[in-house]
């Protein structure tokens, strides 16, 4: 915590280093009152630094007890310490640095650095922890080569990890023992890990290959020792299929995850040594639900596909976090494609990008995928670095095409391999490998904001001639009034009454090598422009942005008729399900504003028939049939309403409203798939079973807003389901849309019987904080009593508090200001716990300007969080950037 205002980091300041640290020595004496850390640094000027003798090492909450260069005791007046560094000054061009340091682990509560996590020692590094550890060059561009000896009382710390391979034991005179690993491949310090603790463990191999065999063991407590089976097999399928898709091979003949329960985030890469929040490890049918599954494989695959795209090839500075960010999180997706569905999963993708990192965008933390500034880089570990990131390669791809993109992918990985590279480095690579010119292309990594795309069409009956007309603006976003054109692929097909038409554009030669001649992607690239068609038998239809080609909003003025095709007839799967949602969006408005004039609602028939007619489609797979029953979340409602227009019970009642007229005009057919897709066998994650139980659960939801019959199913579910996922939704469905008398009982039976389990009690948190109901306030209050409940485990904090702000928002924007001050007053206590968890939970309260009539309400809490005493730079930087 800092007294003084926290200062402003910019990119364009950056200077290299001005010594490298070729080899880092650790050594840790593990304690109960104290942690005793000797580093040895072996330093040597930089050519490319300033080349002065001075240098400044970062370093955070240590108590220095010695220092020595090249093995003499330094004197007071030869270093000076100040508020988060040690400055050192003549020091000659290479010499050897060593500083004992005695740090406090066990009363570390901002997890990041050394910490403990229940009985463990663990660390969390990135992106600048380890100047909590001791006194370093904690920089990205720093990189070097690691060996860590530690020494611990055996009996409480049986288990004792690092990176690298493990090169002695042996039992000290103290009694202590002593390991010593040493990683062969040079690493910034963010990449450093250390664990130590009563661990079981789990293994299994990996041949990789060029044949080499890798040992891959997960760590846990040994209570979760069967939680481990589906991510060992997510990390053998992520191995593999890095080597077949990217021609990645692992490095290491050791390959360690470790699970945690105290973790700020999902999961860390360290190199050899991937430390994971336990949620998003452990894996069993009665604590984890199919979404969670899912997410553990894309999880377990992002962190291991980070050991090239982030670890043997690093960022620069942290302003370059997207390059392996977003890299990674398009190489998660690819997989996660591969291994299911790959239109629900864009359809999933899209849906959190549209609901989440489109309000970031056009919100007061709004920021390119490539920040140019920041107070706290803690808070720019963001949906827009990472997702938007993900999307900004992902056109890359598609402007590439596959094959050029895998050589530039390859490129990229064989030209800065063990170097520290840049977001230019990445786009260089794909440029040479391609022959491209991504020039314009770049906008997306420097200009912040969500690009509108504005199209509207003509049509020429005598020469068969469609025109569409496509303008691309960007709304200013802070710092950035105006914005240059981007370059905006645009996938399209056009549809005619007997499906997908000939694409021929017009001044452009036929390809009669083209096998798919009814869709192509338009380049989008100046503010205005048409694109004519010709050749066309009929008027068609236009399937527009497929695949979700680039991250924008898209107008066009459909009438509902043409939706209605486009969703049962288009070839594009996206489109199809794109097309069910704006149709929603429209009718879900119409009730809103039937309601606000104080009518009845009166929902479009042609929605109702639509609705039916999908629920019948036998090509419509079931995850993709619950997607596109799926109506749009109040959030993404309420961020379509733009500024200052969103009413949150408005939105809420007309959306319970239509939900309610579907449900009851569709009753027998929800009824009839919904006993049909009864799962019979044992429960699995498969991929039929998942989609089975996620339509079961769509169906339920409808059943239940039109009537008892719901109520009614919802109950024997609960009774009967042999996993958390059916318990979930059955009591997801009867505390959302029954009375107290339908959901306490099961409620309470829930925790009766899975109590005993950290990770099934967090759901039960956050299901309660998403009730909609007026207790809701009350309800969250009393939990934070509840003894499950511990501020200081982020997984509690955010399955309680995080879940009641960000997806209840009926409660949380009361009129009454209850829900505002509740998140204020905890955010207030974090502040000075853990500063990540303040900030990051702090989020809803930053989208005052969205909500009519609330705004002063959520500015008020703001301003009480700017005047408290010792804000973090954390809560400071969203705080002062929220209210200007
Ligand atoms: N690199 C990690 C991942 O995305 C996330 C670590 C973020 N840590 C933080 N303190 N913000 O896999
Ligand atoms: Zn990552």
């Amino acid at each position: 915590m800092r007294d003084a205002t926290p200062g402003t980091i910019h990119l364009k300041d950056y200077q290299p280093p001005g010594y490298l640290v070729n080899r880092t020595e650790l050594h840790f004496l593990l304690g109960e009152e104290d942690t005793i850390v000797t580093s040895k640094l072996h330093l040597l000027r930089n050519t490319e630094g300033s080349s002065s003798g001075e240098l400044e090492l970062d370093g955070q909450d240590l108590e220095l007890v010695e220092i020595r260069l090249d093995g003499e005791i330094l004197e007071a007046d030869r270093y000076e310490l100040r508020e988060a560094s040690l400055l050192l000054r003549d020091l000659p061009e290479q010499c050897l640095l060593s500083c004992v340091t005695r740090i406090q682990p066990q009363l570390n509560t901002s997890l990041e650095g050394l910490y403990r996590s229940q009985t463990m020692f663990c660390t969390q590094c990135e992106a600048e922890g380890f100047r909590k550890i001791t006194y370093y060059l904690d920089r990205p561009d720093v990189m070097s080569v690691f060996t860590v000896t530690i020494d611990a009382d055996a009996s409480r710390y049986p288990v004792l990890l690092s990176n690298g391979n493990l090169e002695e034991t042996t039992l000290l005179p103290s009694g202590d023992t002593r390991v010593v690993w040493h990683d062969p491949f040079p690493k910034p310090s963010y990449l450093f890990a250390l664990v130590a603790g009563q661990l079981e463990h789990v293994e299994d191999s990996f041949v990789t290959c060029s044949g080499r065999d890798v040992t891959l063991r997960i760590y846990v407590e040994e209570k979760d020792i069967d939680k481990c089976g589906h991510a060992m097999d997510s990390l053998q399928r992520s191995m593999r299929w890095d080597e077949e898709r990217f021609g990645r091979e692992y490095d290491l003949d050791i390959f360690n995850v470790v699970a945690v329960d105290d973790f700020n985030m999902g999961a860390m890469e360290n190199k050899s040594l991937n430390i994971f929040n336990t949620s998003c490890v452990l894996c069993d049918p009665d604590t984890t639900t199919d979404v969670g599954y899912q997410r553990v494989e894309a999880i377990v695959a992002h962190e291991y596909f980070h050991n090239w795209s982030g670890n043997r090839v690093t960022c620069r500075d942290w302003f370059q976090l997207s390059l392996k960010e977003g890299f990674t999180v398009f190489r998660d997706a690819e997989f996660s494609s591969d291994m299911g569905s790959r239109t629900v999963k864009r359809v999933e993708d899209v849906t959190l990008l549209r609901s989440a990192q489109f309000a970031e965008d056009a919100g007061p933390m709004a920021h390119p995928v490539r920040p140019e500034s920041y107070i706290e880089i803690n808070n720019f570990y963001t949906l827009t670095v990472y997702e938007k990131g993900a999307e900004v390669v992902r056109m890359i791809h598609t402007l590439l095409g596959p094959d050029a993109f895998r050589a530039g992918s390859d490129l990229y990985f064989e030209r800065h391999d063990g170097q520290a590279v840049t977001c230019e480095d990445f786009v260089l690579a794909m440029e040479e490998a391609s022959g491209k010119d991504l020039s314009q292309f770049r906008n997306w990594y420097s200009q912040a904001g969500t690009p509108r795309l504005a199209v509207s069409e003509s049509w020429d009956e005598d020469a068969g001639a469609y025109t569409l007309s496509v303008a691309q603006s960007c709304p200013p976003t802070p710092g950035q009034a105006e914005k240059k054109p981007f370059v905006i692929p645009l996938g399209i097909g056009l549809l005619g009454d007997a499906g997908n038409l000939r694409l021929q554009l017009e001044g452009e030669e036929p390809d009669p090598e083209l096998e798919d001649n009814t869709h192509t992607v338009l380049m989008v690239d100046q503010q205005q422009q048409d694109f004519v068609f010709t050749g066309l038998p009929e008027k068609p239809v236009p399937s527009l942005l497929r695949g979700f080609s680039a991250p924008v909003r898209l107008d066009f003025d459909y009438s509902r008729e043409d939706l209605c095709r486009l969703m049962s007839g288009d070839d594009d799967g996206f489109v199809r399900w794109d097309s069910a949602q704006t149709l929603a969006v429209g009718v879900i408005a119409e009730v809103q504003q039937q309601l606000a004039s104080g009518g009845e609602p009166v929902v479009d028939p042609l929605f109702l028939q639509a609705s039916i007619q999908l629920l019948q489609d036998p090509s419509l797979d079931p995850a993709m049939l619950a997607e596109m029953l799926t109506l749009p979340s109040e959030n993404y409602l309420a961020e379509l309403a733009g500024e200052g227009a969103a009413d949150v019970d408005a939105i809420h009642s007309a959306r319970r409203a239509v939900q309610a007229a579907v449900g009851g005009h569709c009753a027998q057919a929800l009824e009839q798939r919904y006993r049909e897709l009864r799962v019979e066998e044992a429960y699995a994650a498969s991929g039929a079973q998942i989609a089975a139980r996620s339509l079961r659960a769509t169906c339920l939801t409808y059943l239940a807003a039109a009537g008892e019959r719901g109520l009614e199913l919802a109950q024997e579910q609960f009774s009967a389901a042999d996993n958390i996922t059916e318990r979930l939704s059955a009591l997801r469905v009867l505390s959302h849309f029954g009375k107290r008398a339908d959901w306490e009982q099961p409620m309470e039976q829930f925790y009766k019987d899975w109590g005993h389990e950290t990770l099934a009690v967090n759901q039960w948190l956050a299901l309660q904080a998403t009730m909609p109901d007026d207790a809701a306030v009350a309800r969250v209050r009393h939990l934070m009593e509840h003894p499950d409940f511990d501020i200081r485990n982020p997984n509690k904090v955010r399955s309680l508090v995080g879940t009641f702000a960000g997806q209840n928002p009926v409660n949380f924007h009361r009129a009454d200001g209850t829900g505002y001050r509740l998140l204020r007053q905890i955010v207030a206590e974090l502040n000075a716990i853990n500063p990540q968890i303040a900030s990051r939970l702090l989020a809803p309260l930053t989208k005052w300007r969205y909500y009519s009539g609330r705004a002063d309400l959520m500015r008020a809490e703001l301003e009480q969080l700017a005047a408290l005493d010792g804000l973090s730079p954390d809560v400071f930087e969203v705080v002062s950037k929220s209210l200007k």
